[in-house]
């Protein structure tokens, strides 16, 4: 029990309170109302309807917080309108029950200034705004849908990578619209797998969307499911599109290759001129003396046969030597600007009365406006030479060999197209073909030199080469691209 003396504390603690508090029976009578200013105006009597003299009303308020707290038969809170008990104009009400027994004897009515509220909601409101600005200017696209898949956020950068406006998709379409086909369901399994990062979320994770044109793009997309509790409520993702970063990586994997290339050949071209120096001299001295023999020597016709194939075969030995000291640019060259179909015109003409290329029909496509380019036209016939010859061969002698020359619409560099109607490059051998010594024909029959030299020179004039097939597995095709201004002239010893 409380002394007189602690009711008479707590009374005073109650009076002094700033706020109004007033205590009234479950059929709206005031019972007590603390010393406020209201009070001490005499605004407030005991006895009164709370309905009645504080929001001038015959009856309860239709809103009313006390009616609340008894059916609830716990605390409630609501912001006041008009007419309320408090000094301010507006008020928050906070009203709880006080029991006897199991019963609710009355109700306890505090109010609040609104302004606290009013910072609160203030607060809010601003951190909401701010919230709102970091979605919509982020770089990543952020998109956010419910669990039946609606779209529910979708900030600017979205917007630019799918070509969609904001207005089109926030509650109109479904997460389902924007990643093809089984795209969406694949990446709720991906989220609920514990393997791409853990359970409910998604790290770096490379799938395609479908852009508004219909067009298909990468994307690297950071998810997760947003959970209330225990329960899935939301889905939010950030992505960016994966187009530039895939195409400068893949023309960093395609200089890297280039590299590799050239520098396989530099290392095997210095080789072989070391080879090819090492052997010039004794191929010099099996010619010098098997002529010495055949000349000093009245030698039966069998043993004169025998040398002649001796001198044969060191003459094809000597030719490889050739080849290899002009693989490893041992030769001297000289830059000009030439005319390239007229180069390819002047190759077909010493090959084309050759048995080889009886049966073969040759097909010219030369661009007629293609300016001269600046190469060095015996290394460049050389060129043309060893690719003619190889389709020739894969042709076995019979089927059509087109030659085509274009400018493109860039206008820094010729290309020229030789393509056969032949077998094919075996999608196997594609990558070794423009190794050195790397060949199908059988022994005797090629060395696998021709396209390293071909490689090289190329490179060598600041172009390019690649082989190809021809749609349809119809043959294969050499195109060379030749720069008219290359950046160091011919880039040669
Ligand atoms: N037009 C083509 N069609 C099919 N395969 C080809 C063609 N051109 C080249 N090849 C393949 O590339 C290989 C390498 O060619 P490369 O010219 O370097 O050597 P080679 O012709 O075999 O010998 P050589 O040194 O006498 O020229 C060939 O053996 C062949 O398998
Ligand atoms: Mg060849």
């Amino acid at each position: 029990m409380r002394t007189d003396m602690e009711k008479e504390y707590l009374v005073n603690a109650i009076d002094s309170f700033k706020r109004s508090i007033i205590v009234i029976s479950t059929d709206f009578k005031i019972l007590a109302v603390n010393h406020t200013e209201i009070e001490k105006d005499g605004f407030i009597q005991v006895g009164d309807l709370c309905h009645q003299v504080l929001y001038r009303r015959s009856t309860p308020c239709h809103n009313c917080l006390a009616q609340e707290v008894i059916r609830t038969r716990k605390a409630a809170i609501r912001p006041g309108k008009e007419g309320t008990m408090a000094l301010e104009k507006v008020s928050c009400l906070y009203s709880y029950p006080i029991f006897a027994g199991d019963e609710i004897s009355s109700l306890v009515i505090m109010d609040f200034a609104m302004s606290t509220m009013e910072k609160m909601e203030e607060r809010l409101h601003r951190s909401n705004g701010f919230l709102s600005n970091l979605i919509k200017s982020a770089v990543d696209g952020i998109i956010a849908s419910d669990m039946k898949g609606k779209i529910l956020i979708f900030n600017d950068a979205a917007c630019k990578i799918s070509g969609y406006g904001v207005d089109e998709v926030i509650d109109k379409m479904s997460i389902r619209d924007i990643y093809p086909g089984e795209g969406a369901k694949n990446v709720m399994r991906m989220l609920r797998s514990e393997e791409y990062g853990g359970k409910g979320t998604l790290r770096s994770c490379r799938v395609d969307i479908k852009r508004k044109t219909g067009e298909i793009i990468p994307i690297s997309l950071n998810a997760a499911v947003v959970y209330d509790g225990k329960n899935e409520v939301a889905t939010l993702g950030f992505f960016h599109d994966l187009r530039e970063t895939l195409k400068i990586s893949a023309e960093l994997e395609k200089t890297q290759v280039q590299l590799l290339q050239a520098e396989k050949m530099s290392s095997l071209g210095k080789l072989a001129a070391g080879v090819a120096h090492q052997l010039n001299n004794p191929l010099g001295g099996i010619t010098l003396f098997t002529q010495l023999i055949m000349e000093e020597y009245d030698l039966p016709e069998g043993a004169r046969k025998d040398l002649e194939r001796i001198l044969d075969d060191a003459k094809r030995c000597s030719n490889i030597v050739k080849e290899l000291l002009e693989f490893s640019r041992q030769t001297s060259n000289e830059m000009r600007p030439y005319d390239i179909n007229h180069a390819l015109s002047q190759t077909l003409f010493l090959l084309e009365n050759q048995t080889l290329f009886h049966d073969i029909t040759i097909v010219k496509e030369l661009s007629p406006s293609l300016p001269p380019a600046p190469v060095d036209i015996q290394q460049i016939n050389h060129v043309f030479m060893n690719i003619i010859l190889n389709a020739a061969d894969a042709m076995e002698g019979r089927g059509t060999l087109t030659l085509s020359t274009s400018l493109p619409k860039e206008g820094d560099r010729i290309i020229i197209r030789i393509s056969d109607t032949g077998p094919g490059i075996p999608e196997s051998i594609l990558p070794k073909i423009f190794d050195p010594f790397f060949t199908t024909k059988e022994q005797g029959k090629g060395t696998g030199l021709g396209l390293s030299l071909v490689y090289g020179i190329i490179h060598d004039h600041g172009g390019q080469i690649r082989a190809e097939n021809c749609p349809g597995g119809k043959g294969a095709a050499f195109i060379i691209e030749l720069l008219l201004n290359p950046p160091v002239q011919g880039g040669k010893k």
